[in-house]
């Protein structure tokens, strides 16, 4: 399983590059890795399963953050309490966004930056992505809210882009009244 260690920090190179896109049929090493990715954000999530693993909870994770350099993501969505639905991207294309934008109020969180950080990371409010499955076959996402930051927050991540590099350097909180807290 991944721990914690597997995944890069913010100072490794690798994850200010931008990633390669995915060729179809999908390797089976990379179906294998997201298979592991889902069972890590799941597992980090179940209070229980965090402690003994030694997790910080997340919701999203990219490929680059493992090390591979490939256009897929995956995001672990609680809907209800214990119940999660799995959502897997790969070679995505934001197709439409909303013109509203908002942020999260507490701060975005990534597993690859391991510090404290504040600040406004402006994201649309609703975006459609779409994409493929491992077997390649088209998908389309319609997601809205915390689901459209993750999606983005992801996204970025296939670019090469931290949600730290979002955030003004001068005025963290510039844009505050611009934007809808979440
Ligand atoms: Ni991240």
């Amino acid at each position: 399983m991944l721990l914690d260690k597997d995944i890069l920090d913010e100072k490794d190179k690798r994850l200010h590059k931008a990633s390669e896109e995915v060729t179809f049929p999908m390797d089976e090493k990379d179906k294998k890795m997201i298979e592991e990715m889902i069972e890590h954000l799941t597992l980090s999530q179940i209070p229980e399963e965090s402690e003994k693993y030694d997790l910080r909870p997340g919701m999203g994770l990219a490929a680059i953050q493992v090390g591979i350099p490939k256009r897929y993501f995956v995001v672990v969505y609680e809907v209800d309490d214990g119940e999660f639905e799995n959502y897997i991207m790969i070679n995505p294309k934001i197709v439409s966004a909303s013109n509203e934008m908002i942020y999260v109020e507490d701060g975005e969180g990534c597993l690859s930056v391991n510090r404290p950080t504040e600040g406004i990371v402006p994201r649309h409010a609703r975006i459609t992505m779409e994409g493929f499955d491992t077997e390649g076959n088209p998908i389309k996402y319609r997601v809205r809210e915390d689901l459209a930051i993750a999606f983005q927050h992801e996204f970025d991540h296939l670019n090469g882009i931290l949600f730290t590099d979002k955030i003004d350097k001068k005025d963290p909180f510039k844009g505050k009244d611009k934007y809808r807290a979440i």
